[in-house]
Formats: structure tokens, C-alpha cells, sequence
């Protein structure tokens, strides 16, 4: 007899994981790797936070089960990193510690959402939010954002798709700085559309996990116009600590008791000796640390969008922030998963497929994954200029 599985769990593949995968393999048979697929930093967890962690491991700290919300240092240390970095008073009590920003996903989902509800979300975007909406029976929805709108949705896209579809959507994800185009948001865009969110009781997610790592303006909060909405953030990006698995969101009141009870079911707690290492990590003394990484990531933005005309191409995203380019290489290839896999056996270089981030045939063409490509920019500065090298003549 066969036995089942259900639809829910036929989720997309997420192609980054297969080619970090090739990429190994062709490390171990020609030495030559440049990882500029995967989506984190190349540094470890900032000093403060790695001596914090052997000092818990050094003392016999007990190190068990935290309450499901985190350790209440930790939601304390994350109220005043509000307070510190966007001037916004936060009860600490809000703040739930997540298992990576991921976990906090599927929990906020699950409080927020019912099977069937619409999820509006940008294309191109993370992938992981329509998965999980999909493998949770919600239904996501792509909004087009293409060059014209900066790769980030208006409040007239949102006003237009509600009269289209005769009511508004239950929720709708922003990313800024985003996945995979690195775009901000502008500010009074953010206002206005958390304001109709509110008005029209559309819950909006905030991705905020890349604040901190911008090149020009700082990132601004959902939460400085409305506190209808949820924060997501997370100790993976700025403060490099990626497989630590630590996030947090950031609830209105009617979520933080839904919020506390699944966590406690589903996860127990997040890890409890990356929460003591969070702790440090936010406090003042990684500041210099984590600063330093953002100014080789700006410089390594530099290096990379300076060179990709030696590729042909002549479009990309502009990267506002997080640690990624992402390119039109449709002059290339119509196949970008294919390219890819092409460009890794031929340079040693790993990048990841726009298809990744905007699969399928969508409205506009233009946009089609197939014809992108995201590149990484968290890696060493000095594999920046080798990669472009070796990217350009594979194009010529
Ligand atoms: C936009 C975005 N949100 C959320 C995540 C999940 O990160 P984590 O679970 O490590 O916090 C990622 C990871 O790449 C991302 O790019």
C-alpha cells in the first residue's frame, strides 16, 4: 500500500539549498569555490556574544527550557534595541523570542491566519513566506513589483487589488530592506500603507530583519505609525548569527497570548544558550564589530553592481540594503535555475537563481525568476573582484 502525504506539505523547492549542495561538492573536487548563494554572513556571532556563550557553558548554567516567550532579559534587551534604534517605548511583555524569525512566521501565521485566507506578498520575494502560507492552507498572493515601483508595493497597488477583489486582503507582508532586491521602502510609503492596514483591519508583517544593514537611509519601523501590525526580526542578519536560530516579532496585544500558547506547543522555546548569546550580541559592545561588517558589505555592493556591465547586464534592483544584487540576466539565459547550475560548473562561482524568489509565470514577464539572478554580497571583500572576473568571461 503507498502510503500518503498531504498536499499541504508539496511545498516549492528552495533551488539555494540545492546549489549550496553543488557547491560543496565541487569544493571537494576542484578547491575553487566562491559562495554567493547563501543567503548570511560569512563572520561569526560577534565576540561579546561567543564569550557570553562559553561563560553560560563554563559556569554550569542549566541552559533547559526558557519560557515559551524567551528569556525575559532577552525580551527586555530587544524592548530597548526599540527604544535605542527607532525611539519607540515597547513593552517587553509584546516581544516573543522565535527560533529564527522562521519559527516566528509559522506561529504568527497560524495566530493570524485561517486556511483560506489571502496573504498578499511581493513578487519577487522570499520564498519562505508563500511556502509556509501555502503549507498552512493560507492562500499567498503576489503583488507585481517590478523596477517602476522599486520592487516594493504601493498603497494605490493595495487600494487597486481590494476594489478588484471586492474586500481587502487578511494580511499583507512588507519586507525592507527586502529578499532578494535589498530595496527600502520609502518611509511615508510604510506610513500610508500601515495606516490603511489599520483602518481596513488588514494585519501587516513588517520583515525587519535586515534593518541595520542599509547603505544610505536607516530602514524606519511599521511600528512608528501603527501598533496594529507585527515586527519580525532576527538575530541572523546584522548581528551574524544565523544559525544561532534566534528572532523575535513584536505583537499587538490581541496576538501575544495566541502567540505565547503556540510557541509553547510547537517549539517549547527558542534555544536557551543563542538567547544569552543574543543578549550580549544587542548590547552596546558588538556595536564596532557589527558596524565593520556592514561597511564591507556596502563596499562589496560597490565592487559588484560597478562590474556587472562587464556581464551585459544593464538592470538590476537598486540595493538600498540587506547583502544581495540582484540581476536581470535575461540577455543570459531564459533559464536561470539552468544558468546557474552552468555558471557553478564553470567558474566555481555560486549564485542562485532568480527563480527562486519569483517562480512560475506570473503577470509581467519582465519579472519571470527565470530571467534573474541573486547574487551575495556577505562574503570577503577580495572574493568580490575574483568572482566578477570569473562571472565576465564565463558571460563573453
Ligand atoms: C526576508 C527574510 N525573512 C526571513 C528570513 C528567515 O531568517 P531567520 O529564520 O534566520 O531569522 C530570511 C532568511 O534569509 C529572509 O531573507
Amino acid at each position: 500500500m503507498s502510503m500518503r502525504v498531504s498536499r499541504r506539505g508539496r511545498v516549492e523547492p528552495f533551488h539555494v539549498m540545492e546549489l549550496l549542495k553543488a557547491a560543496h561538492e565541487r569544493q571537494v573536487s576542484h578547491g575553487d569555490v566562491i559562495t554567493m548563494c547563501a543567503g548570511q554572513p560569512s563572520t561569526p556571532a560577534p565576540m561579546v556574544a561567543r564569550e557570553a556563550a562559553v561563560a553560560a557553558l563554563q559556569d554550569g548554567a542549566v541552559l533547559g527550557y526558557t519560557p515559551a516567550m524567551g528569556i525575559p532579559a532577552l525580551q527586555q534587551a530587544i524592548a530597548e534595541h526599540y527604544t535605542d534604534w527607532y525611539d519607540l517605548q515597547i513593552n517587553p511583555n509584546s516581544v516573543a523570542i522565535t527560533t529564527g524569525s522562521s519559527a516566528g512566521f509559522t506561529a504568527l501565521f497560524l495566530a493570524a491566519f485561517d486556511a483560506g485566507d489571502v496573504v498578499l506578498m511581493t513578487r519577487p520575494g522570499y520564498p519562505a513566506y508563500r511556502n509556509t502560507l501555502q503549507a498552512l492552507g493560507c492562500r499567498p498572493v503576489e503583488l507585481e513589483c517590478g523596477p517602476d515601483v522599486r520592487f516594493q508595493p504601493t498603497l494605490a497597488m493595495l487600494q487597486e487589488w481590494t476594489s478588484a477583489n471586492g474586500a481587502p486582503p487578511a494580511g499583507l507582508i512588507i519586507a525592507s530592506p527586502a529578499n532578494p532586491t535589498g530595496t527600502v521602502i520609502a518611509a511615508e510609503e510604510l506610513a500610508a500603507i500601515a495606516r490603511w492596514c489599520e483602518a481596513e483591519g488588514v494585519l501587516l508583517v513588517s520583515d525587519e530583519i535586515y534593518h541595520g544593514v542599509t547603505f544610505a537611509e536607516d530602514a524606519t519601523s511599521a511600528w512608528s505609525t501603527s501598533r496594529a501590525g507585527v515586527l519580525v526580526g532576527s538575530m541572523s542578519k546584522y548581528f551574524s548569527m544565523t544559525g544561532w536560530r534566534v528572532g523575535w516579532l513584536v505583537l499587538p496585544d490581541h496576538l501575544v497570548r495566541p502567540i505565547e500558547l503556540l510557541l509553547g506547543n510547537l517549539n517549547i522555546c527558542a534555544p536557551a544558550i543563542s538567547q544569552v548569546a543574543a543578549i550580549a550580541a544587542l548590547g552596546p559592545q558588538a556595536r564596532p564589530e557589527l558596524q565593520a561588517h556592514v561597511e564591507r558589505y556596502a563596499a562589496n555592493r560597490d565592487i559588484v553592481l560597478s562590474r556587472l556591465p562587464e556581464l551585459g547586464v544593464t538592470r538590476w534592483a537598486p540595493a538600498d540594503g540587506a547583502f544581495y544584487a540582484y540581476a536581470d540576466v535575461s540577455h543570459l539565459t531564459d533559464d536561470s535555475t539552468r544558468w546557474c547550475d552552468e555558471v557553478l560548473a564553470g567558474t566555481g562561482v555560486a549564485i542562485t537563481p532568480g527563480a527562486d524568489f519569483a517562480p512560475g509565470s506570473g503577470a509581467s514577464a519582465e519579472l519571470d525568476g527565470a530571467r534573474w539572478v541573486r547574487i551575495s554580497l556577505a562574503g570577503a571583500t577580495a572574493e568580490m573582484g575574483e568572482a566578477m572576473d570569473r562571472l565576465a568571461a564565463f558571460a563573453r
